[in-house]
Protein backbone atom coordinates (compact mmCIF):
# COMPACT_ATOMS: atom_id res chain seq x y z
CA UNK A 1 0.00 0.00 0.00
CA UNK A 2 0.87 3.71 -0.45
CA UNK A 3 0.07 6.04 2.16
CA UNK A 4 0.24 9.71 1.03
CA UNK A 5 -1.09 10.30 4.15
CA UNK A 6 -0.70 9.17 7.95
CA UNK A 7 -1.76 10.98 10.74
CA UNK A 8 -1.15 9.96 14.42
CA UNK A 9 -2.73 11.48 17.63
CA UNK A 10 -2.58 14.81 16.13
CA UNK A 11 -4.01 17.34 18.50
CA UNK A 12 -4.02 21.22 17.81
CA UNK A 13 -4.89 23.35 20.75
CA UNK A 14 -5.58 27.25 20.08
CA UNK A 15 -4.39 29.34 22.74
CA UNK A 16 -6.82 32.77 22.89
CA UNK A 17 -5.12 34.56 26.10
CA UNK A 18 -6.10 32.33 28.93
CA UNK A 19 -8.36 30.16 27.57
CA UNK A 20 -7.72 27.04 25.15
CA UNK A 21 -9.30 25.69 22.33
CA UNK A 22 -9.01 22.10 21.68
CA UNK A 23 -10.14 22.10 18.10
CA UNK A 24 -8.77 18.64 17.51
CA UNK A 25 -8.15 16.14 20.22
CA UNK A 26 -6.58 12.72 18.73
CA UNK A 27 -6.99 12.08 15.45
CA UNK A 28 -5.43 8.96 13.67
CA UNK A 29 -5.71 7.95 9.54
CA UNK A 30 -4.21 7.05 7.06
CA UNK A 31 -4.84 7.94 3.39
CA UNK A 32 -3.57 6.10 0.10
CA UNK A 33 -2.14 7.51 -2.94
CA UNK A 34 -5.06 8.17 -5.65
CA UNK A 35 -7.62 8.24 -3.14
CA UNK A 36 -10.98 10.93 -3.24
CA UNK A 37 -11.51 11.25 0.82
CA UNK A 38 -14.24 14.07 1.80
CA UNK A 39 -13.93 15.61 5.54
CA UNK A 40 -17.43 15.99 6.80
CA UNK A 41 -19.11 17.08 10.07
CA UNK A 42 -20.61 19.71 12.14
CA UNK A 43 -19.40 23.36 12.11
CA UNK A 44 -16.60 23.82 14.52
CA UNK A 45 -16.08 19.81 14.38
CA UNK A 46 -12.36 21.11 13.40
CA UNK A 47 -12.18 20.28 9.60
CA UNK A 48 -10.32 23.64 8.80
CA UNK A 49 -8.04 22.89 11.08
CA UNK A 50 -7.59 19.95 10.11
CA UNK A 51 -6.89 20.87 6.57
CA UNK A 52 -4.33 23.34 7.67
CA UNK A 53 -2.83 20.75 9.15
CA UNK A 54 -2.50 18.74 6.59
CA UNK A 55 -1.89 20.99 4.14
CA UNK A 56 1.70 22.28 6.02
CA UNK A 57 -0.30 25.45 6.39
CA UNK A 58 -0.05 25.45 10.55
CA UNK A 59 1.53 23.04 12.79
CA UNK A 60 -0.40 20.44 15.00
CA UNK A 61 0.03 20.75 18.64
CA UNK A 62 0.87 17.20 19.03
CA UNK A 63 1.55 14.12 17.27
CA UNK A 64 3.04 12.54 14.15
CA UNK A 65 2.23 13.83 10.76
CA UNK A 66 3.75 11.81 7.82
CA UNK A 67 2.72 13.54 3.77
CA UNK A 68 4.60 11.62 1.28
CA UNK A 69 7.27 9.56 2.83
CA UNK A 70 8.34 13.26 4.85
CA UNK A 71 7.81 13.13 8.95
CA UNK A 72 6.47 17.17 8.52
CA UNK A 73 5.06 17.71 12.23
CA UNK A 74 8.58 18.07 13.05
CA UNK A 75 9.64 20.45 10.64
CA UNK A 76 10.18 24.59 10.83
CA UNK A 77 8.31 27.04 9.30
CA UNK A 78 10.92 27.25 5.71
CA UNK A 79 10.97 23.61 5.46
CA UNK A 80 7.30 23.55 5.94
CA UNK A 81 6.93 26.21 3.31
CA UNK A 82 8.76 24.62 0.77
CA UNK A 83 6.95 20.85 1.44
CA UNK A 84 3.52 22.58 0.93
CA UNK A 85 4.30 24.15 -2.21
CA UNK A 86 5.81 20.97 -3.94
CA UNK A 87 3.52 18.17 -2.81
CA UNK A 88 -0.26 20.21 -1.94
CA UNK A 89 -2.80 22.06 -4.53
CA UNK A 90 -4.94 24.03 -2.42
CA UNK A 91 -8.70 25.47 -3.04
CA UNK A 92 -10.67 27.32 -1.11
CA UNK A 93 -14.51 28.01 -0.89
CA UNK A 94 -13.73 31.85 -1.58
CA UNK A 95 -11.33 31.24 -4.45
CA UNK A 96 -8.07 33.54 -2.82
CA UNK A 97 -7.76 35.39 -6.27
CA UNK A 98 -5.52 38.30 -6.12
CA UNK A 99 -7.55 39.99 -7.90
CA UNK A 100 -4.99 42.97 -9.52
CA UNK A 101 -3.79 40.25 -11.33
CA UNK A 102 -4.98 38.03 -14.68
CA UNK A 103 -5.54 34.43 -14.53
CA UNK A 104 -2.35 34.05 -15.86
CA UNK A 105 -0.38 35.85 -13.08
CA UNK A 106 -2.48 34.53 -10.51
CA UNK A 107 -1.31 30.56 -11.98
CA UNK A 108 2.12 31.52 -12.10
CA UNK A 109 2.27 32.41 -8.73
CA UNK A 110 2.96 29.00 -7.45
CA UNK A 111 5.68 28.92 -9.95
CA UNK A 112 7.42 32.21 -8.70
CA UNK A 113 7.36 30.65 -4.95
CA UNK A 114 8.96 27.39 -6.08
CA UNK A 115 11.42 29.10 -7.85
CA UNK A 116 11.42 27.99 -11.23
CA UNK A 117 12.85 30.65 -13.45
CA UNK A 118 12.01 29.71 -16.77
CA UNK A 119 8.72 28.58 -18.92
CA UNK A 120 5.97 29.82 -16.08
CA UNK A 121 3.80 31.44 -18.76
CA UNK A 122 3.68 28.26 -20.73
CA UNK A 123 3.18 26.20 -17.66
CA UNK A 124 0.86 28.61 -16.42
CA UNK A 125 -1.08 28.46 -19.79
CA UNK A 126 -1.04 24.77 -20.05
CA UNK A 127 -2.89 24.78 -16.47
CA UNK A 128 -5.62 27.30 -17.75
CA UNK A 129 -6.10 24.84 -20.70
CA UNK A 130 -6.49 22.17 -18.59
CA UNK A 131 -9.32 23.83 -16.72
CA UNK A 132 -10.96 24.69 -19.99
CA UNK A 133 -10.09 28.49 -19.25
CA UNK A 134 -7.57 28.82 -22.54
CA UNK A 135 -9.42 31.55 -23.72
CA UNK A 136 -9.39 33.82 -20.26
CA UNK A 137 -6.35 33.48 -19.23
CA UNK A 138 -6.11 37.96 -19.61
CA UNK A 139 -8.98 38.50 -17.37
CA UNK A 140 -8.91 39.62 -14.07
CA UNK A 141 -11.48 37.76 -11.08
CA UNK A 142 -13.47 40.67 -11.07
CA UNK A 143 -14.11 39.82 -15.21
CA UNK A 144 -14.76 36.38 -14.66
CA UNK A 145 -18.02 34.02 -13.17
CA UNK A 146 -17.98 32.39 -9.79
CA UNK A 147 -16.99 29.02 -11.50
CA UNK A 148 -14.37 30.21 -13.74
CA UNK A 149 -13.12 32.16 -10.33
CA UNK A 150 -12.51 28.41 -9.57
CA UNK A 151 -11.52 26.97 -11.69
CA UNK A 152 -8.48 29.13 -12.38
CA UNK A 153 -7.58 29.08 -8.64
CA UNK A 154 -7.95 24.94 -9.56
CA UNK A 155 -5.17 25.90 -12.22
CA UNK A 156 -3.15 28.07 -9.54
CA UNK A 157 -3.12 24.42 -7.32
CA UNK A 158 -2.13 21.77 -9.99
CA UNK A 159 0.17 24.00 -11.62
CA UNK A 160 3.12 22.60 -9.62
CA UNK A 161 1.95 19.21 -10.24
CA UNK A 162 0.79 18.55 -6.57
CA UNK A 163 0.24 15.18 -5.29
CA UNK A 164 -2.82 16.17 -3.46
CA UNK A 165 -5.06 18.44 -3.92
CA UNK A 166 -7.02 19.38 -0.53
CA UNK A 167 -10.05 21.79 -1.28
CA UNK A 168 -12.13 23.56 1.64
CA UNK A 169 -15.36 23.95 0.19
CA UNK A 170 -14.71 24.22 -2.90
CA UNK A 171 -18.71 24.25 -3.84
CA UNK A 172 -19.44 26.39 -0.88
CA UNK A 173 -19.97 29.76 -2.44
CA UNK A 174 -21.17 28.49 -6.19
CA UNK A 175 -24.74 27.04 -7.09
CA UNK A 176 -24.91 23.36 -7.22
CA UNK A 177 -25.37 23.08 -11.26
CA UNK A 178 -21.69 25.03 -11.31
CA UNK A 179 -20.31 23.10 -7.82
CA UNK A 180 -21.30 19.98 -9.81
CA UNK A 181 -18.70 21.23 -13.12
CA UNK A 182 -15.69 21.96 -10.38
CA UNK A 183 -16.59 18.82 -8.82
CA UNK A 184 -16.23 17.10 -12.08
CA UNK A 185 -13.12 18.52 -12.66
CA UNK A 186 -11.80 17.72 -9.84
CA UNK A 187 -12.49 14.25 -10.48
CA UNK A 188 -10.96 13.98 -13.54
CA UNK A 189 -7.54 15.31 -12.73
CA UNK A 190 -8.05 12.36 -9.84
CA UNK A 191 -8.96 10.17 -12.60
CA UNK A 192 -6.49 11.27 -15.73
CA UNK A 193 -3.50 12.17 -13.02
CA UNK A 194 -3.47 10.00 -9.91
CA UNK A 195 -3.77 13.34 -7.70
CA UNK A 196 -5.15 12.14 -3.70
CA UNK A 197 -8.19 14.70 -3.50
CA UNK A 198 -8.98 15.63 -0.14
CA UNK A 199 -12.12 17.64 0.16
CA UNK A 200 -13.76 19.53 3.17
CA UNK A 201 -17.58 19.80 2.56
CA UNK A 202 -21.32 20.19 3.90
CA UNK A 203 -23.00 18.91 0.83
CA UNK A 204 -23.77 15.33 1.23
CA UNK A 205 -24.41 14.69 -2.93
CA UNK A 206 -20.78 16.11 -2.99
CA UNK A 207 -19.42 13.72 -0.03
CA UNK A 208 -21.89 10.77 -2.04
CA UNK A 209 -19.01 10.92 -5.18
CA UNK A 210 -16.26 10.27 -2.87
CA UNK A 211 -14.80 6.83 -2.47
CA UNK A 212 -14.67 7.69 1.47
CA UNK A 213 -15.83 9.81 4.27
CA UNK A 214 -14.09 11.00 7.28
CA UNK A 215 -16.02 12.22 9.47
CA UNK A 216 -15.19 14.52 12.55
CA UNK A 217 -17.00 15.57 15.78
CA UNK A 218 -16.37 18.14 18.50
CA UNK A 219 -12.52 17.50 17.43
CA UNK A 220 -12.46 13.85 16.89
CA UNK A 221 -12.97 11.28 14.45
CA UNK A 222 -16.60 10.00 14.37
CA UNK A 223 -15.53 6.30 14.17
CA UNK A 224 -19.63 4.77 15.26
CA UNK A 225 -19.88 1.06 16.43
CA UNK A 226 -17.25 1.54 19.65
CA UNK A 227 -14.72 2.62 17.29
CA UNK A 228 -13.16 -0.60 16.24
CA UNK A 229 -11.42 -0.75 12.89
CA UNK A 230 -14.74 -2.65 11.76
CA UNK A 231 -17.03 -0.07 13.30
CA UNK A 232 -14.78 2.27 11.48
CA UNK A 233 -15.35 0.60 8.27
CA UNK A 234 -19.01 0.57 8.71
CA UNK A 235 -19.41 3.81 10.18
CA UNK A 236 -17.49 5.23 6.33
CA UNK A 237 -20.60 2.53 4.89
CA UNK A 238 -23.19 4.03 6.24
CA UNK A 239 -21.72 7.43 5.82
CA UNK A 240 -21.62 7.06 1.66
CA UNK A 241 -25.37 5.57 2.04
CA UNK A 242 -26.86 8.07 4.13
CA UNK A 243 -25.14 10.51 1.65
CA UNK A 244 -26.56 9.22 -1.40
CA UNK A 245 -29.93 8.96 0.14
CA UNK A 246 -29.34 12.54 0.64
CA UNK A 247 -28.46 13.42 -2.83
CA UNK A 248 -31.56 11.18 -4.17
CA UNK A 249 -33.76 13.11 -2.45
CA UNK A 250 -32.18 16.57 -3.05
CA UNK A 251 -32.32 15.57 -6.48
CA UNK A 252 -36.21 14.53 -6.34
CA UNK A 253 -36.69 17.91 -4.43
CA UNK A 254 -34.86 19.87 -7.05
CA UNK A 255 -36.98 18.59 -10.24
N1 LIG B 1 -7.13 30.55 14.64
C1 LIG B 1 -7.96 30.12 15.61
N2 LIG B 1 -7.84 30.57 16.87
C2 LIG B 1 -8.64 30.12 17.86
N3 LIG B 1 -9.61 29.21 17.70
C3 LIG B 1 -9.78 28.72 16.47
C4 LIG B 1 -8.98 29.14 15.35
N4 LIG B 1 -9.38 28.48 14.25
C5 LIG B 1 -10.40 27.68 14.64
N5 LIG B 1 -10.63 27.83 15.98
C6 LIG B 1 -11.65 27.08 16.76
O1 LIG B 1 -11.42 25.70 16.57
C7 LIG B 1 -12.63 24.98 16.40
C8 LIG B 1 -12.64 24.26 15.05
O2 LIG B 1 -12.69 25.25 14.00
P1 LIG B 1 -12.64 24.87 12.46
O3 LIG B 1 -12.51 26.14 11.71
O4 LIG B 1 -11.61 23.83 12.25
O5 LIG B 1 -14.10 24.24 12.25
P2 LIG B 1 -14.80 23.71 10.92
O6 LIG B 1 -15.17 22.29 11.19
O7 LIG B 1 -13.95 24.01 9.74
O8 LIG B 1 -16.14 24.59 10.89
P3 LIG B 1 -16.96 25.20 9.61
O9 LIG B 1 -17.78 24.07 9.09
O10 LIG B 1 -17.82 26.23 10.27
O11 LIG B 1 -15.99 25.75 8.64
C9 LIG B 1 -13.75 26.02 16.54
O12 LIG B 1 -14.23 25.95 17.88
C10 LIG B 1 -13.05 27.34 16.28
O13 LIG B 1 -13.67 28.38 17.00
MG1 LIG C 1 -14.19 25.28 8.06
Amino acid sequence: MDRVIEVRDLTKVYKMGEVEVHALRGVSFDIERGEVVSIMGPSGSGKSTLMNMLGCLDRPSSGEYCLDGELVSSLTDDQLAIIRNRKVGFVFQSFNLLSRFSSLANVELPLRYAGVTSGRRDLARQALEAVGLGDRIHHRPTELSGGQQQRVAIARAIVNKPAIIMADEPTGNLDSKVGQEIMDLLLSLNRERGTTLIIVTHDPRIAAQTGRVIRLQDGLLDLGEGGSAEGKHKAGKREQARAGEEAGKSRKGAS
